[in-house]
């Protein structure tokens, strides 16, 4: 699996990411084409539903106890003969419409007829209005009452939906087909027009609804999937993220550790190899004769060993504190007596690089409660940190506040700086940064500051790190300031 290094698994999340993009956007489409048939479907039965209903009230006077009427006039053969009936508008065909109502029995005729050649004109397709005696007026008014009705009926029906949609109806002729009131839509891509329904038998207009755009009822049907999917999504980007973030962190913090060996090598190889020569010097030269060279080149190895021995306890206390075995000794710190102190020791090394550390005074003392050991050490890496890395005859100021119960130190030096980006790995085990110039030469494990972050944490405090490169770097540590009750 060498080949599948994380310089390719970024590009191959990207790639999944943007396949199943692709997938998702396959399968809405194809959903919502699915969806605007089964939509249409409804609408469509709702008006039909509609008419059957409505045609049934407008002939049921005095026969609602009727089961066979009933039977008859609501089923959906009923609707399905007479919608027939309604379109089949062939050119020449004559076709007359009956029906009569009895107390006893009902009678409905269908009759039509045409003329084989059809060079010879019949009368053109005609039904017969049944006005059972009433007045051309009173029928107008009837069939205006069943209009109502309809229009009522599919508008209940159309709100039952859950969903707002924008409709009216148009009216056609029934002889002629001609629009007679209403307005069809031009846009036909989104919209919805139903067939053309009667809703009484007496056979004056026809009624069809029209809704301009159903596209937002389609996706208020799709919801959940619409949802789903897109979490879906979130969720696989989420994942992906955090998978390349935690190999990114993992990559380097192997990077980390390697340099961290060779580095740590490097540094125990130069003791061991300066003891080493001057133990061969002493018995080649036979130094023992000259008590002079030899106290210096005794004294020379004593360093050494001292210098290895503070390595190897710097590594062993990390490890101890890694592992949560350090107990904390806990004690009143006066802070800037502490600092000064630290300061002082750190005197022969601001000489060497000819640099100014500055103690911005305070008028009263500042307590915590805490380690003194360790905050000490705390100081010193942050002193040692600023001494390093910044260039020769640079100004370093530690300062003192306190706001909202907690003590602020800060160590401000004006050396290179560091990128915002590695502004929290900086407190990680082992993080160097060695792409920055007048670094790469500086020594170092990379334990400085986790040590530093781990000890001011375990006093119940936190760091924080304000710096731009070529900019100097502000390190602040903010621990709970100890007050008098
Ligand atoms: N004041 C600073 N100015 C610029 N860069 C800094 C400063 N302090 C720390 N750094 C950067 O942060 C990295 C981590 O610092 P840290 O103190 O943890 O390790 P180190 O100094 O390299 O080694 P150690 O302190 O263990 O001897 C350093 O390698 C350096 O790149
Ligand atoms: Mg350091």
């Amino acid at each position: 699996m060498k080949w599948l290094t994380s310089r390719y698994v970024f590009p191959l999340a990207v790639v999944t990411l943007i396949i199943s993009l692709c997938l998702q956007c396959a399968w809405i489409r194809q959903l919502y084409v699915a969806q605007k048939k089964s939509v249409a479907t409804a609408l469509e039965s709702i008006v039909s539903d509609a008419s059957r209903r409505v045609i049934y009230q407008s002939i049921a006077k005095g026969h609602e106890k009727s089961i066979r009427f009933q039977q008859f006039f609501l089923s959906p053969e009923w609707l399905a003969l007479r919608q027939a009936f309604d379109e089949l508008k062939v050119d020449n065909l004559r076709s007359q419409f009956h029906y009569g109502i009895t107390n006893d029995s009902s009678v409905v005729e269908m009759k039509m007829s045409f003329l084989n050649d059809p060079k010879k004109k019949n009368s053109h397709h005609s039904s017969i209005a049944i006005t059972d005696g009433k007045s051309q007026q009173e029928v107008s008014q009837q069939d205006q009452r069943d209009l109502k009705v309809m229009d009522s009926l599919v508008n209940h029906r159309l709100d039952l939906l859950g969903f707002h949609i924008d409709r009216s109806y148009a009216l056609y002729d029934y002889s002629d087909g001609k629009l007679v009131k209403g307005k069809t839509v031009s846009n036909a891509k989104s919209a919805f027009l139903s067939g053309k329904y009667t809703y009484n038998l007496k056979f004056q207009n026809r009624y069809q609804l029209v809704v301009p755009t159903i596209t937002w009822l389609i996706i208020y049907q799709m919801k959940y999937y619409l949802i789903s999917s897109f979490m879906m999504l979130v969720l696989t980007a989420v994942a992906f993220y955090l998978l390349i973030r935690l190999m990114k962190n993992q990559q380097l913090y192997a990077q980390a550790k390697m340099s961290f060996t060779s580095n740590m090598t490097h540094e125990l190889q130069t003791p061991i190899s300066t003891i080493a020569v001057a133990l061969e010097s002493i018995s080649k030269y036979h130094l023992i004769d000259e008590p002079g060279k030899l106290e210096n080149y005794i004294n020379i190895s004593r360093h050494e060993l001292q210098r290895l021995q503070a390595m190897i306890e710097k590594v062993l206390k990390q490890e101890q504190m890694d592992i949560g075995k350090t107990k904390l000794q806990f004690s009143l710190i006066d802070i800037q007596s502490l600092l000064k102190q630290v300061m002082l020791s750190m005197d022969i090394q601001v000489r060497e690089k000819n640099m100014q550390l500055i103690l911005v005074p305070v008028n009263e003392p500042y307590f915590i409660k805490g380690d003194a050991m360790h905050i000490a050490n705390v100081c010193y890496n942050l002193i040692d940190n600023a001494l390093k890395y910044s260039p020769a005859q640079s100004r370093i100021e530690v300062s003192c506040s306190i706001a909202d119960h907690e003590l602020t130190i800060s160590f401000k030096d004006n050396g290179p700086g560091i990128k915002e980006i590695y502004h929290q790995q900086v407190f990680e085990r082992f993080f160097r940064i060695f792409n920055q110039d007048n670094i790469h030469n500086v020594k170092g494990s990379g334990l400085g500051l986790h040590y530093v972050k781990q000890v001011v944490t375990l006093h119940g405090g936190r760091v924080a790190l304000q710096s731009k490169i070529g900019k100097g770097s502000n390190f602040m540590i903010i621990l709970p300031l100890y007050e008098e009750n």
